[in-house]
C-alpha cells in the first residue's frame, strides 16, 4: 500500500483527466486534495464531480486556456494522452504540451509535477529484465517524442529546478480496458509471432496509487517504471485467459497481421523496483488478481473456471 499523504488543503491539477485520471483524482480527493480535472470536453464532467473533482475545460496545448485555470496549483499530474494518434498528435499533445505548460507553471511552480510516459520507450527484443537504468531508445517516431518529452522534463528538474517526476506507465487495464482480454472475449484475439513476447500490465488503480505514491516520495529529476510484478508472454496470458473463460486457444495471427502490429516486436520484462522502494506495491500484483472481476463477468452464466 502507498503511504498517504495527510494534507487536507493540496490543490491538486489533473490534467487529462481520462481513464487513469478520474481514479487518480478520486483517490487524492478521497485523501484531502483539493482536485481540479481538465479536460477538453465536457462529457466526463458528471462523472469527475461524483469522484470529488472539480472539472476544468480547457486544452492544455493552448496558453490562453491555461492561463484562465484557477491556479496556482501546489501539485499537478499531467495524464493527458494523444488518444492513440500518431506523430503529430504526439508532438503536439506530449512534447509540444508539455513546454506550453512548463512555461506556463514557471510563474508558479508547484511543489511537484508528474508526467505519465510509457514503457514502450524500452525496445529491447531479447526477453531481459529492464529497469530505469536500462538504455531507453525506442525506434518510432511516437517512441522518440515521448522520450524528448522525457528530456525536456529531466532538463528542467536538472537546470531550473522544476520538480517534475516521469512515471513510465505500462500497459493499462482495469473495468472497460484491456485490448487483448477483450479481443479474446469477442473471439478476435491472434497468437502474435508464436505468443513469446512478453506483456507489461498494470492495473488503472495501481497507477492512481503510483501516482500518489510519486507526488508524495517521487524524486524531482526522477524516472520510475509503473509496472505489475507478472510479466507474461501473450501465450502464458491466453492461456490462461482462455482456460478461465472455458474457450479454445484462439488462433495464430497471420504474417501481415504481425507486421501490422503498431507498437513494434519488443520484448522485455519491466522491473518496478525502484517505485517500490518508494513503498509503493501493487494492489494487483499480477494479471490473475486484476483480471478476476472481468473474468468473472465474461464467464458463460453457471459456469466455472474451466467452463464445465
Ligand atoms: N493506455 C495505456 O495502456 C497506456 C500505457 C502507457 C502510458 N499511458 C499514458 O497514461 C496516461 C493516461 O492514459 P489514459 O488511458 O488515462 O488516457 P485517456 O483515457 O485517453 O485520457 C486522457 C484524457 O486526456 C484528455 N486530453 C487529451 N488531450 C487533451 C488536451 N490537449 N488538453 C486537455 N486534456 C486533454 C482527454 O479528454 P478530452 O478528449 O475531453 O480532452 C482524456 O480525458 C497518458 O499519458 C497515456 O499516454 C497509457
Amino acid at each position: 500500500m502507498v503511504r498517504m499523504s495527510t494534507a487536507t488543503s493540496r490543490r491538486t491539477l489533473i490534467i487529462g483527466c481520462g481513464y487513469v485520471g478520474l481514479a487518480t483524482g478520486a483517490l487524492l480527493a478521497a485523501a484531502g486534495d483539493a482536485v481540479f480535472g481538465l479536460r477538453r470536453s465536457a462529457d466526463g464532467s458528471d462523472a469527475l464531480r461524483a469522484a470529488g473533482i472539480t472539472p476544468l475545460l480547457g486544452d492544455l496545448t493552448r496558453r490562453d486556456d491555461l492561463h484562465r485555470l484557477p491556479g496556482p496549483f501546489d501539485r499537478v499530474v499531467n495524464c493527458a494522452s494523444s488518444s492513440r494518434g500518431g506523430a503529430v498528435e504526439y508532438r503536439e499533445v506530449y512534447l509540444e504540451g508539455t513546454r506550453t505548460l512548463l512555461d506556463w507553471l514557471r510563474i508558479h511552480p508547484p511543489s511537484k509535477y508528474v508526467h505519465t510516459s510509457s514503457t514502450s520507450v524500452y525496445a529491447q527484443d531479447d526477453g531481459s529484465v529492464v529497469d530505469e537504468g536500462s538504455p531507453a531508445a525506442p525506434r518510432g517516431d511516437t517512441g522518440r517524442l515521448l522520450r524528448d518529452t522525457e528530456d525536456l522534463l529531466v532538463a528542467a528538474a536538472r537546470d531550473h529546478g522544476f520538480p517534475a517526476v516521469v512515471l513510465r506507465v505500462a500497459g493499462i487495464y482495469g473495468p472497460g480496458r484491456g485490448h487483448l482480454f477483450q479481443q479474446l472475449v469477442r473471439g478476435e484475439a491472434r497468437i502474435s509471432g508464436g505468443g513469446t513476447r512478453h506483456m507489461n500490465m498494470i492495473h488503472r488503480d495501481d497507477v492512481a496509487s503510483a501516482i500518489a505514491a510519486v507526488l508524495d516520495h517521487g524524486e524531482a529529476g526522477g524516472i520510475y517504471n509503473c509496472v505489475d510484478d507478472t510479466p507474461v508472454t501473450q501465450l502464458g496470458f491466453l492461456g490462461w485467459a482462455s482456460c478461465e473463460l472455458g474457450r479454445p486457444l484462439p488462433p495464430h495471427a497471420t504474417g501481415a497481421e504481425v507486421a501490422a502490429r503498431k507498437r513494434g516486436l519488443t520484448d522485455k520484462r519491466v522491473s518496478n523496483a525502484k517505485l517500490r522502494a518508494l513503498g509503493w506495491s501493487p494492489r494487483f500484483p499480477g494479471f490473475r488478481e486484476g483480471y478476476a472481476e472481468a473474468v468473472a463477468a465474461a464467464r458463460p452464466t453457471g459456469t466455472g473456471p474451466t467452463g464445465t
